[in-house]
């Protein structure tokens, strides 16, 4: 098969990682199929990349549509699978976490899968949204469109999708959005342009809060104040104070707003904060979780679903406490702690727990947020958890609970043999990445007397790909 083939009447076998469709061909070889791909869909493809074991593959054209497409659906940026209907989205997402484990399936056969929560909600969960305000329809073409605003392309990071209403926030969210889109493109001043470097609108970003329903904003802007001369100094001027007019405004007219931020950025670098200055409110919201309040902060990492993260911090506490039940645990580790709000969660049960994380800006406030809550038995180390380990165990500290939830790239290879040296009965593994979670978990078992004592998938995002899932590894 040649790059630039069409490949006819090709029948999807299921969905695989990053949401990607896939199919087994006639040379025996697999091909990744991007583009809405659905299992049962009959599709004509085109081979876009052919490499040494697989190719990479387009739907042009859907002949058939797969018995798991609803009927009445809006395809949605930032919600992909938005034409497969709930139920089956649940069991593409345990179907992949159960296939995920299939060389560790040879190590331990006996594996449960517990079956995979669901969202509380399929629509409105986020509580933290970013918009891109976007020139270029294609960078590579060099077709413009004047003001876009919204979410990324999927696969396709070049292009901003423009639209109205973004159906994974709330309604009060949505008409936010809405009037700072429109004083944005009355203003007349253009959108950042990402090939020239030339100003204005970059970014909004949205938080409100699931359970205390505080709303912060952050509008990022480049300014392009350097290259005013001095006679037009007054006008920049006037221009800002405007833009802050109209958020204050704003912020009166909506009572849950309670922070906004304008955000300075000259930098090329796309992202969101930068030289950031409060122009309405306090410094930080606040959101409650198990009982735990929250100060969170513009630049704050906070898990973007509320009611999610209570099922699946309450579930790895229930992990716990299912194997735990006769067993005196003095030291947890928790490692790559992020919000340390699993760590916070164990302070009742254990006398110290230890959280370890990379991002120490984010740690700081959470330190804060710790003794808000008259949690005294956490410390925290600023460090990668693979060096951590390494003076942690060469110390001869010990740990009676390990807590491992890291970033989708999973654990570092030199963390994982560390890891194996606790005497500790129980670990739990965080993951939001099947793939990685199995690579490590093979590790594990090949190389321990751990094994597995139970899986169980979280849906945190419905109508997307992500997947989250809590493994607990014991010893008997
Ligand atoms: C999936 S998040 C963990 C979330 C956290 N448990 C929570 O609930 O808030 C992964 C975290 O690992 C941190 N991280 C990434 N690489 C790391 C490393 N090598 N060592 C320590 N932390 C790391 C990231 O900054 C991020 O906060």
């Amino acid at each position: 098969m040649k790059k630039g083939e069409i490949l006819e009447n090709i029948v999807v076998e299921k969905l695989v990682f990053w949401g990607k469709g896939f199919v087994r061909l006639e040379d025996g070889k697999v091909a990744f199929i991007t583009g809405w791909a659905v299992p049962g869909a009959k599709v004509n493809m085109k081979i876009i990349k052919k490499r040494k074991d697989f190719y990479e593959a387009q739907i042009t054209e859907v002949i058939e549509k797969s018995p798991l497409e609803t009927e009445n659906y809006d395809l949605f940026p930032g919600a992909p699978w938005m034409n497969i209907s709930y139920d089956a989205q649940l069991q593409i997402k345990q179907t992949q976490i159960e296939e995920s484990m299939f060389h560790i399936k040879k190590l331990q056969e006996d594996i449960t899968f517990l079956p995979i929560i669901p969202a509380p909600e399929q629509f409105g969960y986020r509580n933290k949204i970013e918009f891109s305000f976007w020139k270029y329809i294609s960078h590579r073409d060099d077709i413009r469109q004047e003001f876009n605003v919204g979410f990324h392309k999927r696969w396709e990071f070049s292009k901003v999708e423009d639209y109205d209403t973004c159906l994974l926030i709330d309604a009060e969210q949505n008409k936010i959005y809405a009037e700072v889109k429109q004083f944005c493109k009355d203003s007349g001043l253009p959108v950042y342009d990402q090939k020239m470097w030339t100003w204005f609108w970059r970014h909004f970003m949205m938080r409100k809060m699931h359970f205390s329903w505080e709303i912060l904003l952050v509008l990022s802007i480049y300014p392009d104040y350097f290259n005013a001369n001095e006679s037009e100094w007054f006008d920049k001027i006037q221009e800002l104070q405007k833009i802050k007019n109209f958020l204050i405004n704003l912020s009166e007219k909506y009572i849950g707003i309670k922070s906004v931020y304008i955000t300075h950025n000259w930098k090329k670098a796309d992202i969101l904060i930068w030289d950031m200055e409060l122009v309405y409110g306090d410094l930080v919201i606040h959101e409650t979780l198990l009982g735990l309040t929250f100060d969170i902060g513009p630049k704050s990492f906070f898990q973007t679903n509320s009611q999610w993260a209570e099922i699946l911090y309450s579930r790895v506490k229930d992990f716990f406490t299912d194997f735990q039940a006769d067993q005196q645990v003095w030291t947890v580790l928790d490692l790559y702690a992020g919000t340390w709000t699993i760590g916070m969660i164990f302070a009742n049960s254990a006398a110290e727990i230890i959280s370890v994380e990379l991002v120490k800006e984010a740690s700081q406030s959470w330190l804060k947020n710790a003794e808000k809550n008259g949690i005294t038995n956490m410390s925290f180390v600023n460090a990668k958890v693979e060096e951590f380990l390494d003076t942690y165990i060469s110390q001869g500290k010990k740990a009676d609970l390990l807590i491992i939830d890291p970033p989708r790239a999973g654990m570092h290879p030199s963390a994982l043999p560390n890891i194996l040296k606790f005497w500790t009965k129980q670990m739990i593994y965080v993951s939001c990445n099947p793939a990685t979670l199995a690579r490590d978990l093979e590790f594990i078992l090949k190389n321990s007397d751990y094994s597995i004592e139970k899986v169980q998938a979280v849906d945190m995002f419905p109508h997307t790909h992500h997947i989250e899932t809590i493994v607990s590894l014991v010893k008997i």
